[in-house]
This record gives structure tokens, C-alpha cells and sequence, in this order.
């Protein structure tokens, strides 16, 4: 059974989580491997909604081990109320299905309150982070100076590296106008966080060997978007980790040599959170329509998302990145009912297969489609789609250059028309 890593092909928020757990029925582990609770993952089974921010998106399934990867950052105190929050509905995740890497790093208060002040900082200019300590964070784990789970588990570690950072944290939140922390209370209440998470930590990428040894699928479940990634988006206006596939070897501790699929998953418009360049961005009437039909509203921060048209260009590039071996195409019934429905198959004078360092200043050159009208949310199949709909998922499949393996057409798990034979040839 392939070992499959998933990633979002635009600025996030394709639905990765959807997906996932629609996957999920078929892999003995989900790895989350970058990111931390930026994150917003959205399941919706049954008729009942479920955010993820750090727990992967295969905890719906009993007999899948969920793993959070040495790639992510963790914020011990949020990871305990997803994990209460999930106990109150009757799902009490235990140390067997639920393992965090000992390597993976720990988001501290010091690190919520420098990407706050940093953001107020640098007021109109901001990144727009969802100030959930990401960056600050990472930043920490390559200057050699982080804490890591190891670490939160062990009380004289924890005091240790705590002891070792916080006067040069203290200076610089002094420095943008911030209240200090006392080491003492810092440590008291982390190590009892730590105390809470111990039983679920571990040397998960030789777990996640084990698994691959007994011939199980692993699923890779990438965090953020492609043109989020520190290298290969739209920089400075980034998250601060490889949301890339290749970032899922680092990120979960397994070689390249053991992947077999990359999925990517595309919305079948786009949207964006926070600053940075979105070439295909609507205007006035057509955004408005876009974000109210898609419900397009931060998963994490609540913010409005911007919303615009099918960028081909980037989703191509995102395919030469990633080396995507198949493309999931989601909601694509928020697209009913338009008209026309324009979509993005060129940069003006740039070559199809180049792609700029920056995207600032490019004009996209739009093709028109026609539309529809038929609510597709009970399509189960391409051929029960209407004629225009089917063309618009064969035009973006031939623009990217990558086979349709299933097409999203609702928020639920059973709203998916599965056509391709990822789990099945
Ligand atoms: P993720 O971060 O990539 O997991 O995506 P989010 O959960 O942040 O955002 C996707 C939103 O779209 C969520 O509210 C999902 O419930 C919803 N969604 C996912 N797929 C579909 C779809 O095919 N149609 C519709 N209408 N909604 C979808
Ligand atoms: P999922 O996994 C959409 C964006 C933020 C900001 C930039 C940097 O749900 O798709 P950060 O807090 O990471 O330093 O913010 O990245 N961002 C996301 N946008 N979906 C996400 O995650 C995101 N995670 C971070 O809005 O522009
Ligand atoms: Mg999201």
C-alpha cells in the first residue's frame, strides 16, 4: 500500500483536512511533519464540524495512529484543549493513537508574544501571521536555542533551557513595548503541561518505520500551501517551514526513497490570508460572492479570506515543486451558478514553464469558461457532473498537467467524487 503526502497546491485552506480524512480509511497512520496550530483543518462527518489545529486529520478513525511529526511546532497548552475538546465529544485519544515526535520543537509564551509585538511593529507592513508563536518559534529551533518536547517532559531540562533564553526574550519584548516573563511561573506551568503530554511523547520516526516495515500506508498530511513555503512562496509573506512534500522526509524522519504518491489539493478558485501578491484576486461584487458561496472565513483566525479566480500558473508550478502525482480539486460546487466562470492560463510574458521570483506586478491572462447552474452536491461521479462543470475540471486537469484523482463538492466526507485508483489499483 502506497505511503501518500498531501499538500495544498495554492496559499492553504484547500480543504487538505477534508481530505485526509477521506484518505484516512485507508492508512495506518497520519503524520502532520511542518507547521503548528497556524493551522486549520476542517472535517465535517455527519452533519458535525471538526476544527484541527495540531491533532492530524485522521483522529476520526479508531484504528489510525496519529503522529505529530519532529517537523512541527507545538503549543503545548492549545494541543491540550484540542485534545479535551475532542474527549468532551466522546473521543479520549490515547498514547496508542496518538504520538508526539520528542524532537519536535515548543512553542513557549515567549515566542506568542514576540510574533504579536512584531506584528503591531510593523503595522501596515505585517505579514499578517495568525500570531500563534509559528515563526518566533522556528526561528529559535535553526538558531540552535529552542526547547523541544524532550525537553517540556523533563522538569530540570525544561528549567535549563528556559534559563538559557529568557533574558535576551525578556530584552527583546521589553524592546517593542512588552511585558516580561518570570522564569519561575513559566517553568511551574509548562512542566505541568509537560507532565500531561509525556505518556503521548516518543521517537515517532521509528515508529513510523515500524509501520512501513509491516507493508501499512502511511498518509503525510502538509500544513499551510505551497506559496506559504519559506523557500518557494511568495517571500517575506510566508510561514516559516517547508510546507513543500519534501519538507514531509525532515518534517516526519523518513527517507524520499519510501514515497510513492504526492497528492496536491487545489481549490477550484483561490484564496489567500493575510499580505503578500495574489494575481488573480476578485474585486468588490465577484469576491464578495466567492467568500460568502465558499464560506471563506479563517478556520484559525476567523479573518475574511481574499478571494479570487483558478490560478493554472501557480497550481503548475506548485505541481513542479511537489512532483505531484495527482491532483484533488475541491469545491467546486461554490462555482455553481456563475455565469462564467474566468480562469487563470497565463502570466502576460512570462513562459508557461518559468515562474517569476516575485509575483508583484504580473497580469494574468484569463480564459473565460461557461458555467452552470445544477447543485453538485450529490455528484458521486465525473459523469453525473453537468457538461460544463466536467469541462472545467478536465480544462484545469489539462492546464496543471496532472491527473484528477477525486473532485470535492460539498464540505461533508460523503460529498466526494472519488475517480481516481490512489488506494485502490
Ligand atoms: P484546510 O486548511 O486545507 O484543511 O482547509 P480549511 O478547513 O481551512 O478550509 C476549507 C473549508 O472548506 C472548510 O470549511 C471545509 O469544511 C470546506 N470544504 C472542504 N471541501 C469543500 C467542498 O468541496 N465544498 C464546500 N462547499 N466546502 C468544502
Ligand atoms: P492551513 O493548514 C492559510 C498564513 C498566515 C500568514 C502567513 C504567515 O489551514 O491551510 P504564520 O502564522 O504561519 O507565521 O503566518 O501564513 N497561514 C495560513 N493561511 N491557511 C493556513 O493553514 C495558514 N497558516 C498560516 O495567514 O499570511
Ligand atoms: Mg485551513
Amino acid at each position: 500500500m502506497p505511503h501518500v503526502v498531501i499538500v495544498g497546491t495554492q496559499w492553504g485552506d484547500e480543504g487538505k483536512g477534508k481530505i485526509v480524512d477521506v484518505l484516512s480509511r485507508h492508512v495506518a497512520a497520519v503524520v502532520r511533519f511542518q507547521g503548528g496550530n497556524n493551522a486549520g483543518h476542517t472535517l465535517v462527518v455527519d452533519g458535525k464540524k471538526l476544527v484541527l489545529h495540531l491533532l492530524p486529520s485522521g483522529v476520526l478513525r479508531d484504528d489510525c495512529l496519529c503522529v505529530i511529526g519532529n517537523g512541527v511546532v507545538v503549543d503545548p497548552d492549545v494541543l491540550l484543549q484540542e485534545m479535551d475538546r475532542l474527549a468532551a465529544t466522546g473521543l479520549t485519544l490515547t498514547p496508542d493513537r496518538l504520538r508526539i515526535s520528542q524532537l519536535a520543537h515548543v512553542i513557549m509564551p515567549y515566542h506568542l508574544q514576540l510574533d504579536r509585538l512584531r506584528e503591531a511593529a510593523l503595522g501596515k507592513a505585517r505579514i499578517g501571521t495568525t500570531c500563534r508563536g509559528i515563526g518566533p518559534t522556528y526561528e529559535d529551533k535553526v538558531a540552535r536555542r529552542g526547547v523541544r518536547m524532550a525537553d517540556l517532559v523533563d522538569p530540570r531540562r525544561l528549567a535549563a533551557a528556559v534559563e538559557r533564553v529568557l533574558t535576551e526574550k525578556n530584552g527583546a519584548i521589553a524592546a517593542l513595548g512588552g511585558e516580561p516573563l518570570e522564569a519561575g511561573k513559566l517553568v511551574e506551568a509548562y512542566a505541568a503541561l509537560g507532565q500531561r503530554l509525556a505518556p503521548f511523547v516518543g521517537d515517532t520516526a521509528t515508529e513510523l518505520h515500524r509501520i512501513h516495515r509491516g507493508g501499512h500506508s502511511i498518509l503525510f498530511e502538509g500544513a499551510q500551501g505551497t506559496f506559504l513555503d519559506v523557500d518557494h512562496g511568495t517571500y517575506p509573506f510566508v510561514t516559516s517551514s517547508s510546507t513543500v512534500a519534501g519538507g514531509a522526509c525532515a518534517g516526519a524522519g523518513v527517507g524520499p526513497t519510501i514515497l510513492d504518491e504526492v497528492v496536491g489539493i487545489a481549490k477550484a478558485y483561490t484564496t489567500r490570508v493575510g499580505s503578500g501578491t495574489f494575481p488573480t484576486e476578485a474585486q468588490g461584487e465577484e469576491e464578495e460572492r466567492l467568500r460568502a458561496t465558499g464560506g471563506e472565513f479563517g478556520a484559525t483566525t476567523g479573518r475574511p479570506r481574499r478571494c479570487g479566480w483558478f490560478d493554472a500558473p501557480l497550481v503548475r508550478h506548485a505541481a513542479r515543486l511537489n512532483g505531484l502525482t495527482r491532483l484533488a480539486l475541491t469545491k467546486l460546487d461554490v462555482l455553481s451558478g456563475l455565469d462564467e466562470v474566468p480562469v487563470c492560463v497565463a502570466y502576460e510574458g512570462v513562459e508557461a514553464d518559468s515562474f517569476p521570483a516575485d509575483l508583484t506586478g504580473v497580469t494574468p491572462v484569463f480564459e473565460t469558461m461557461p458555467g452552470w447552474a445544477e447543485d453538485l452536491t450529490a455528484c458521486r461521479r465525473l459523469s453525473e457532473l453537468p457538461g460544463n462543470a466536467l469541462r472545467y475540471v478536465q480544462r484545469v486537469e489539462e492546464l496543471v498537467g496532472v491527473p484528477i484523482e477525486l473532485v470535492s463538492v460539498g464540505p461533508g466526507r460523503e460529498d466526494t467524487i472519488l475517480h481516481g485508483d490512489l488506494f485502490t489499483r
